[in-house]
């Protein structure tokens, strides 16, 4: 475990193993002997390259790394690049301690870099756990000491929570879809439970089925994995009305009769990610002990192909009376986020938000870079959009009006599950409209974000800063 702490001490006087020098390109570093040293290797200082020295003259610590800002004024953005060179470095030369040194950026304050920078480092050293291994490595990374001259180190302990929750997430999307199941994901929010002190409920096949739940259980219904639902409370504000975070928990999503292309197809065991990242959430303003209440609410399923899955053309009623006809089994989660948005009622939520990897059509939209954001209240989508920036995991707003309400028109039902070909992003989160008309709602389609592909596949955390930075915003 990494340990944070703040220190009011010049870098050359920090004797532990190592000390992380910024430099931005436009400026001169101070010490002399460095300033020469990086010249010699001419050494760039653009963000995110990093220099690795030993034995400097006039430094008590052995390595001195000069780590590039890119141009003054540091952005934000910049600097977190740079940290993640830290880390690369730290980890490369199996540093065990280090101080930071403290650099100004634009438009943030102690705080802000205090937060952000446990975080990033603590993340930066999260690792896949092996199925059939025991024991990751260990970062050897043990201690990060902050160059400040704040006396409150309460920040610090804030980034590594919401690093741990990040942790919590990532690992959940990476385990296979053999393993994490719905089942694996409601044992999980279990232990979440005891080890906080929140209150779990798990609705088992037979209670949704009773609540009158057939739009959620036509999805689970082909798979031999019995279907959860979630939910997980954390009181730290007497009898608030909750925020209600609701995630999306499809722990494999073959597309079912409407069978997806083979090409990838491995990458849908990241489909729960939505879950993950509420679980995440919750774990990390538990661990925070924040001042808020907070409602998680995960529908987790399995969506196979098989005689008793649902077919195209087929009619279910939701939880809500409305009726959909389901005319692409491919299109479940929104089919399962529909039953939850009607079952959250019942916590008299102050707000509702989910998060869902819920449509391809928004990584054509806004890549990876943003998630997209939807929402029938627009206070609460500009809360979210702020949230992001601030925690450097952004959102993009995309519209919701009527006219693109009416392309989910059916002749046999209330609506059909699909929208056609255009905007598909927008339609889906018009049909979720449908089931969020009593309370402030918002909708992350996270499809872009939660993971990324190639050589570094994996699960990212998103959104878990920025939700977490919204949950802070509201204290
Ligand atoms: N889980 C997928 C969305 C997805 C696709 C996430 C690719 C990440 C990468 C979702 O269930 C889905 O299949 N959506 C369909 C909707 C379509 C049938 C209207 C899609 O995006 O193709
Ligand atoms: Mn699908
Ligand atoms: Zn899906």
């Amino acid at each position: 475990m990494m340990e944070f702490s703040l220190i009011n001490q010049t870098i050359q006087h920090f004797d532990g193993d190592s000390v992380v020098v910024f430099s931005n390109t436009d400026t001169n570093l101070n010490d002399a002997a460095l300033r020469q040293l990086v010249e010699l290797n001419q050494f760039e200082s653009k963000a995110g390259k990093a220099l690795s020295l030993n034995l400097v003259e006039g430094f008590k610590a052995k390595h001195v790394i000069v780590v590039g800002l890119g141009d003054t004024p540091t952005t934000d953005k910049n600097y977190i690049k740079a940290l993640v060179a830290v880390s690369d470095a730290l980890t490369t030369a199996k540093i065990k301690s280090t101080m930071i040194q403290q650099v100004e950026i634009e438009g943030c304050d102690q705080q802000w870099m205090q937060r952000t920078t446990a975080r990033v480092m603590q993340n930066a050293t999260y690792q896949i756990q092996k199925v059939g291994a025991d024991q990751t490595d260990e970062s050897p990374v043990e201690s990060i000491a902050m160059q400040s001259d704040a006396d409150n180190a309460h920040e610090l302990a804030q980034g590594q929570a919401i690093a741990n929750g990040m942790a919590l997430t990532r690992h959940l999307g990476d385990l296979p879809s053999n393993v994490c199941t719905p089942t694996y994901l409601a044992d999980t929010a279990q232990a979440l439970a005891t080890e906080f002190d929140l209150d779990c409920e798990i609705l088992e096949e037979s209670d949704m089925s009773a609540l009158g739940m057939g739009s959620l259980l036509s999805v689970s219904k082909g798979s031999i994995e019995p279907p959860k639902l979630i939910s997980l409370s954390y009181v730290g504000n007497g009898d608030a009305n909750p925020i209600v975070l609701v995630g999306k928990g499809v722990t494999f999503d073959s597309g079912g009769i409407s069978l997806k292309p083979g090409a990838g197809m491995d990458e849908m065991k990241y489909d729960m990610c939505g879950a993950a990242s509420v679980l995440g959430t919750m774990r990390a303003v538990a661990e925070m002990k924040l001042k808020v209440n907070l409602t998680i609410v995960v529908p987790t399923v399995e969506n196979m192909p098989a005689h008793n899955a649902s077919k195209p053309g087929d009619v279910v009623t939701s939880m809500s009376g409305q009726t959909i006809e389901i005319l692409n089994t491919d299109a479940e989660g929104r089919l399962i986020l529909c039953d939850a948005l009607t079952y959250v009622e019942k916590f008299n939520p102050a707000v509702v938000i989910d998060t869902a990897t819920l449509t391809g059509a928004v990584i054509v939209a806004l890549g990876k870079h943003h998630c997209g954001v939807m929402a029938n209240d627009q206070d609460l989508a500009d809360d979210l959009i702020t949230a992001g920036k601030t925690a450097l995991d952004t959102a993009w707003q995309l519209p919701l009006d009527d006219e693109y309400d009416e392309l989910l028109k059916s002749n046999f039902a209330d609506m059909g599950n699909i929208g056609g070909r255009e905007a598909g992003t927008v339609t889906a989160a018009c049909f979720l409209a449908r089931y969020a008309k009593n309370y402030r709602w918002a909708h992350l389609d996270i499809a872009g974000t939660a993971w990324v592909s190639g050589a570094k596949k994996g699960a990212t955390g998103r959104p878990v800063p920025l939700l977490t930075q919204y949950i802070l915003d509201q204290v």
